[in-house]
């Protein structure tokens, strides 16, 4: 396992999306997680528009590498307001991915405790993710627990 030097710990710093992150890599980081083809400028934009006017209820992190200005790790949570639990909220974790080249150096948990943070200022009452079992050690290293069975219908 790599440990980060106190140098790469200060410059490896989460924070929030930026439009120009496309052309860090943004989407090619995405590709290592599942199937995503290439995005257009125009959509990457109007995608990008559309969260940004959730606010704080939908957030996609990243860390980018200051030495290659790439984008080398990433996440989202979106915040889901409820009726029950006194009108509670809850916070779904999502699309987290560490570039092949950076993973073992605790960025991945970086990423999970950010968004995990964001969720709890939010006032959610839990988060939720789904993952693979090759995941769940991992998860389970960032504080999750394994909780009843995912379901799932696709469409396409
Ligand atoms: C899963 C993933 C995000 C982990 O990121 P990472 O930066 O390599 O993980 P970290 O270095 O932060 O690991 C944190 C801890 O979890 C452990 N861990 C990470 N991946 C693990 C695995 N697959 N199995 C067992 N333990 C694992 C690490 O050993 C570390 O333990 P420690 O805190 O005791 O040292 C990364 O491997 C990845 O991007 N995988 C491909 C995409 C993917 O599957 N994403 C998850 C979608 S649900």
């Amino acid at each position: 396992m790599q440990s980060i030097n106190s140098n790469e710990e200060e410059t490896l710093r989460v924070r929030k999306l930026e439009i120009t992150d496309k052309s860090k890599g943004f989407i090619e980081l995405l590709q290592q997680l599942t199937i995503c083809d290439s995005v257009s400028d125009n959509d990457f934009q109007e995608r990008f528009q559309e969260l940004s006017a959730y606010g704080d209820n939908h957030v996609i992190c990243v860390i980018e590498d200051d030495s290659s200005r790439k984008i080398i790790a990433t996440g989202s949570v979106f915040i889901e307001k409820k009726f029950i639990r006194n009108c509670g909220k809850v916070g779904h974790i999502e699309d987290v991915v560490v570039d092949s080249s950076a993973r073992g150096k605790q960025l991945g948990k970086k990423i999970v405790g950010f968004l995990m943070d964001h969720a709890c200022s939010m006032g959610c009452y839990k988060v939720i993710l789904d993952c693979s079992v090759e995941n769940r050690a991992f998860y389970e290293k960032c504080g999750f627990k394994e909780k009843e069975v995912k379901m799932v219908k696709y469409f396409i």
